[in-house]
């Protein structure tokens, strides 16, 4: 599968523009993480940019979430190990994370909405000027962004990265494609 023939099915499958935007940055974040621990760049890319792919045509139900979405990567020609990772990121269906490609995408789906969140406060609303310290800072506020889950988030230390370095890889990785999420 080319990222081509990903971004074709995403448009097929997904009307909503913060929802693409969403997997956009999740594939940045991924390629980033890639490059960090040695691992396949475009599998890892390609893992994060199809994980929500079945959002819309699950409709909330999050008993089929993610399983239509392996079923879809599948069909794109995910390897096996790509569907195993988005079906096992919705923790619904209570499968064990096994590979760090699980893990990868299990903790990179959730930074990203922090780091967005973080975005939005700021009164030009950019990426650009966002400081990791300062998306550390609002990790810790529980209240900021509340349905951002940070033990997710913080799953990153069993990929033997430790958060402070996540954040930061988290937040470069979307400020290099700020103009494409529109922040
Ligand atoms: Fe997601």
């Amino acid at each position: 599968m080319t990222r081509e023939e990903a971004l074709d099915s995403i448009k097929d499958n997904v009307e909503n523009a913060n929802l693409v935007k969403h997997m956009l940055a999740t594939e940045a974040i991924m390629c980033s993480l890639a490059r960090r621990l040695g691992e396949d760049e475009e599998e890892w890319g390609l893992t994060g940019l199809l994980h929500d792919i079945d959002m819309e045509l699950t409709g909330g139900d999050m008993n089929s979430h993610s399983k239509l979405g392996a079923d879809l990567a599948r069909e794109l020609g995910a390897s096996e190990a790509m569907a195993h990772a988005i079906f096992c990121h919705n923790e619904t269906h209570a499968v064990p994370l096994e590979t760090k490609l699980d893990k990868a995408l299990f903790c990179v789906d959730p930074l990203t909405g922090l780091i967005i969140a973080a975005a939005l406060v700021r009164p030009d609303k950019k990426l650009a000027g966002v400081e990791a310290k300062s998306v550390r800072k609002r990790f810790k506020e529980k209240s900021f962004a509340a349905g951002v889950d940070r033990q997710q988030i913080s799953l990153c230390s069993q990929l033997s990265v430790e958060l402070d370095e996540f954040i930061e890889l988290g937040l470069k990785a979307m400020q290099e494609i700020a103009p494409v999420l529109g922040l």
